[in-house]
């Protein structure tokens, strides 16, 4: 399975990837940033990485559309992409596109999820791969993670601790995708051949 990546930043998502690739192979990386540290961590592995500067959404877009059409992916990951895709990009590409959300979705779409749930004096946290539709973070869950709230914690500990285990449920669920163990059918998610209704959770993660 090929694979093209999303990314904005750090790229430490990206890295997992990369590091777990076995059944499918990650042939390209995008980055809306120039100074994006991913990309190094990309160039590293021997990736080719473009840089589309999110200036003008719709240009940026079709520029992203023209390298996709050239690749022709099997699957897009958002992996810290910090950019809002429209309706009219994500719907070219149907249950193609995932992304991992810092939060337990539906809680905390949108940003700021450590300190929203500190907040909310949640006593769980944790991050979400989802399919990507044209509603912001609320495509359809197929993974999650979980991680415990301490009186202690504050945003920067809970991201911390949360950022490990969302690097094992990103290359986890990616590789389940990849040797058809996750899979769509007649518009329902499957794992392992059952229909599955709430986020997988594996017991190791
Ligand atoms: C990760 O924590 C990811 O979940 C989050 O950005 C970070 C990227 O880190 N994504 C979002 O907030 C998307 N809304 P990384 O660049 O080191 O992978």
């Amino acid at each position: 399975m090929r694979v093209v990546v999303f990314i904005s930043g750090r790229g430490s998502n990206l890295k997992a990837l990369l590091e777990q690739q076995n059944n499918y192979t990650v042939v390209h990386v995008i980055s809306n940033r120039e100074q994006a540290a991913g990309l190094q961590i990309a160039q590293d592995f021997g990736v080719p990485t473009t840089v589309i500067p999110w200036k003008n959404r719709e240009q940026a877009e079709n520029q992203a559309l023209k390298q996709l059409n050239d690749i022709n992916p099997d699957l897009i990951v958002l992996a810290g992409f910090m950019r809002v895709l429209s309706e009219d990009f994500v719907t070219k590409f149907p249950f193609k596109i995932i992304n991992i959300h810092p939060s337990l979705l539906p809680l905390y779409p949108g940003l700021n999820t450590h300190q929203r749930a500190l907040n909310d004096k949640q006593k769980q946290h944790g991050a979400t791969v989802h399919y990507v539709n044209q509603h912001l973070d609320q495509g359809h869950s197929i993974s999650q993670c979980h991680i415990d709230i301490t009186d202690e914690d504050s945003a920067e500990t809970l991201a911390t601790r949360l950022l490990s285990k969302e690097h094992k449920l990103l290359s986890t669920t990616v590789d389940k995708i990849a040797t058809g163990q996750i899979y769509r059918h007649n518009n329902q998610l499957y794992y392992q051949n059952q229909v599955i209704t709430q986020p997988i959770v594996w017991s190791n993660i």
